[in-house]
């Protein structure tokens, strides 16, 4: 389950925010702590044991801390992560780690200020690089590098990243540019096919070996180096969709369920939070959810819908 817990950013993404005229969601319409443990502990006894806090950005969250301490610490939350864009990361990471915050997934979709400010529209790069350095300090389970893949922009990015992977020992995922852009301007020829970026990386650093893959409803495909250093993953939602294995779930920041990021239909959860429901008609909201997803997204298909929200009002 992906909980986003809030709509807002301190950055601008072209792939995910517009950049002016934001109607950021209204405090009292976006989900409490209280609201968001609550929703936790009703769905933990369906078997739902693995949890991501996303947002818009979450660290901008009032007192991110406080919330992640109370989801780790329900019985039966077996892991705990979180997507992070970096920028407020330096001081933040201890206290994260300190509230059981597990695992890290932190944006960085370039090594070059130039990329950073035109996929961002804002300055920080320094401070992501500092945000990523402060994570490695700490005794993290896992943390990871995402690069969203744009043609025209990413492929000079490629071989540093890898670089840089390989040196500080992280694990690094291209993502596929989805059609989720506040702005709608995604186009087909945008989208830098990750079986390219492999190939790139192959003829810099040599072969990459499939990992094995324990867990066949994750979205990555997972490499190493023939030579041991640096873990390369890709997330091919657009030419190689995975729809069928996914397991993903989402609430929004306002508590509205979605079967998936493409959803145009979603089901509320906040307003049996508000009116005093039991657990167990929020537990059958859910069911009800899962039971409409669709077999798959269809981006390539004629009649495909953008939904509404985009990415920022979803949780990556
Ligand atoms: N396509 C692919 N990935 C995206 N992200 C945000 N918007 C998009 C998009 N349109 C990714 C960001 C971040 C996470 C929140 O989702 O890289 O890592
Ligand atoms: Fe902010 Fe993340 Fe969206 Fe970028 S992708 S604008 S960092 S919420």
């Amino acid at each position: 389950m992906r909980i986003s817990v809030t709509d807002r950013c301190n950055i601008r993404c072209f792939y995910c925010m517009p950049d002016e005229q934001i109607r950021f969601k209204p405090r009292d319409e976006i989900l409490s702590h209280e609201e968001i443990e609550r929703f936790v502990e009703a769905i933990l006894p369906l078997g739902i044991n693995q949890f991501r806090i996303t947002g818009g950005e979450p660290l901008v969250r009032n007192d991110l801390p406080g919330l992640i301490q109370r989801i780790a610490a329900l019985p039966g939350v077996e892991d705990l992560a979180m997507t992070t864009n970096g920028v407020l990361l330096a001081d933040m990471a201890e206290d994260l780690h300190k509230a059981g915050l597990q695992r890290l997934n932190i944006s960085l979709d370039g090594l070059q200020e130039e990329t950073f400010r035109r996929i961002t529209r804002r300055e920080g790069l320094q401070k992501v690089l500092k945000g990523i350095l402060a994570a490695q300090q700490l005794p993290f389970r896992q943390i990871r590098l995402n690069t969203v893949a744009i043609r025209g922009i990413t492929e000079a990015e490629i071989i540093p990243l890898g670089q840089f992977a390989r040196e500080q020992e992280l694990e690094l995922r291209f993502i596929e540019f989805m059609p989720l852009d506040a702005e709608e301007g995604w186009e087909s020829q945008q989208v830098l096919d990750g079986d390219e970026i492999k190939r790139t990386l192959e003829s810099a650093f040599g072969p990459l070996v499939p990992r094995s893959r324990p867990n066949p409803s994750q979205p990555a495909v997972d490499f190493e180096f023939a030579d041991g250093r640096g873990r390369i993953g890709f997330i091919n939602p657009i030419t190689q969709p995975f729809c069928g294995e996914c397991n993903r779930l989402r609430i929004t920041a306002e508590g509205q369920l979605r079967n998936c990021l493409f959803s145009t239909e979603e089901w509320d959860v906040r307003e049996l939070l508000r009116n005093g429901a039991t657990e167990a008609e929020i537990r059958n909201r859910l069911r009800e959810c899962v039971m409409h997803k669709k077999a798959g997204h269809g981006i390539d298909s004629s009649d495909f819908q953008r939904p509404e929200r985009a990415m920022y009002q979803i949780g990556g």
